[in-house]
Parts: C-alpha cells; sequence; structure tokens
C-alpha cells in the first residue's frame, strides 16, 4: 500500500488528487485548517476504502509538521510528499508599493518555509521509498503579472529549492507541477468578486498529474498543458 503525504488535502486541488489517489489503494495523510472541511474529505476518503489520517492543523507550525512526518512512517513509508498547502496572500492581491511586510513573511512562511521544513523532515522516508516530491507551482512564478509579486515570488523560491533538490537527490523524483488555473476558493481569492465558472475544476489537473506521476518521467518543471501534450 503505497502512502502520500499531501498538505491542503481538505479542498481544492489536493482533496480532488487525494481522492483520485485513494480510488487506486493509497493511503493518505492529509492536512488543513478547517477542521469540518478536513474531516468531511477525510469520512469521504474512507468511504472510499482508502486508509486515511486526517491532522487539523497549520503546515507553517512546527509540531504540526512533525505530527504528519510520524503519521506517515506510523503507515510503513513515504512514498509521495505533495507540498501543496499554499496561501495567495491578501485579497486583493497589493502593488508592490503597497505590499504589507508582515503579509509578505506569512506568504513565505506558509509558501517556502513550511515546505521546506516539511520536505528536510521526510527526507529520510522519501530516500528509503525513493520516493516522489511534487511541489504545486504556478505560472505567477515564471510570468510577471502585477499583483502577483509576493505569491508569485513565493512560488519561484518554492521551484528553485525543488530543482536544486532534483540535483542533490538523484534517486529521487521531484516534480514542480503547474496545474493552471482552477475553479478553487484561492482563485477566488486571487479574483475578488469575478466570475470564475469558467475555469476549469481541480480534477482537470489532476489527470495530467497523475500520468506524470505514473509515468516515471525526469525530475523538473511541468506545465499541465505541457504534460498533456507530452503523454
Ligand atoms: N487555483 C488555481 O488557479 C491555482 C493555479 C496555480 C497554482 N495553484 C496552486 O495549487 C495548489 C492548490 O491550490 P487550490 O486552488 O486548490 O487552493 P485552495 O482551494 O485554497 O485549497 C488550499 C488547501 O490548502 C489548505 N491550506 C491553506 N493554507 C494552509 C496552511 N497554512 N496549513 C495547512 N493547510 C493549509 C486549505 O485548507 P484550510 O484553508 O482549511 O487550511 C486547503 O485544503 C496551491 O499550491 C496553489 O498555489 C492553484
Amino acid at each position: 500500500m503505497p502512502v502520500a503525504l499531501v498538505t491542503g488535502g481538505s479542498r481544492g486541488f489536493g482533496r480532488a488528487l487525494s481522492i483520485d489517489l485513494a480510488m487506486d489503494g493509497w493511503a493518505l495523510v492529509i492536512d488543513g485548517r478547517d477542521r469540518s472541511a478536513l474531516q468531511q474529505t477525510a469520512d469521504h476518503l474512507i468511504g472510499l476504502g482508502a486508509h486515511t489520517v486526517a491532522i487539523a492543523g497549520d503546515v507553517a507550525d512546527p509540531a504540526h509538521r512533525s505530527a504528519l512526518i510520524e503519521s506517515a512512517g506510523d503507515l510503513g513509508s513515504l512514498d509521495l510528499l505533495v507540498n501543496n498547502a499554499s496561501t495567495i496572500g491578501p485579497s486583493p492581491l497589493p502593488r508592490i508599493e503597497d505590499y504589507p511586510l508582515d503579509a509578505l513573511r506569512q506568504v513565505y512562511e506558509v509558501n517556502v518555509l513550511a515546505p521546506l521544513a516539511l520536505l528536510q523532515a521526510a527526507l529520510p522516508q522519501l530516500r528509503r521509498s525513493q520516493g516522489t516530491v511534487v511541489s504545486l507551482s504556478s505560472d505567477a512564478a515564471t510570468e510577471a503579472y502585477e499583483g502577483w509579486s509576493g505569491y508569485g515570488s513565493s512560488k519561484a523560491a518554492l521551484d528553485q529549492l525543488h530543482r536544486v533538490l532534483a540535483g542533490e537527490e538523484p534517486l529521487l523524483r521531484v516534480y514542480q507541477f503547474d496545474p493552471g488555473d482552477m475553479r478553487t476558493e484561492m482563485h477566488q481569492a486571487a479574483f475578488p468578486g469575478e466570475d470564475i465558472s469558467d475555469r476549469p475544476e481541480p480534477e482537470t489537473a489532476v489527470v495530467p498529474l497523475r500520468a506524470l506521476l505514473d509515468s516515471g518521467a525526469a525530475s523538473g518543471r511541468y506545465r499541465v498543458d505541457e504534460w498533456v501534450l507530452q503523454s
């Protein structure tokens, strides 16, 4: 039974990915701060027959991260770490001249330092399983969209950490995956008051990511549309 740790598995893309993995017999460790949303997803995964551990908490909290790693260890192995939980930061997105530094620190805490710390703690288990690390990237990591400085620079930093990791840990597969626009709470917060009903559901991006995971492709950064073309 392969084991995946999916941060932010309670909602949005993390939830959709966890459900897809559960249907293929994976055991899951998931988290999220909102206990009731997390419990709802956990109940769904258990209903699919998946061994599921759901731990409510904030990825920026070291004790919470330790609990996630310990739970994965208790399941016997960690085969897949998905650094998915993220924050968009203040909404509406502030211009650089107005960006509150405390808010930027929080974006970096959640989007960069927390996934890095989780990865550091998970490495012994991932090395044992010769496992896979996925970090969720964004086009805002490579394109200079006005207003997207905080979130975009955090995702650029996350990408670069994982790129370096791929070189340092050649036995692991390390993917940065840009899922494209998805109709989720984060996307709505990025476009407050706008109708985002034309954006695809997060399930749409799960299919290419699963294909990437199954392919054994080399470590690297993959965009959802590139992978559809390649697969
Ligand atoms: N949506 C898009 O268009 C889009 C585009 C490109 C990339 N992405 C990336 O895709 C990933 C998933 O995004 P999404 O749109 O699915 O987001 P979402 O709908 O807002 O879901 C985020 C998930 O992460 C959890 N989370 C957020 N902050 C957390 C924290 N500090 N500690 C623990 N859990 C936390 C949320 O639960 P709680 O709030 O209850 O904690 C929720 O389960 C993110 O990395 C995002 O940057 C999204």
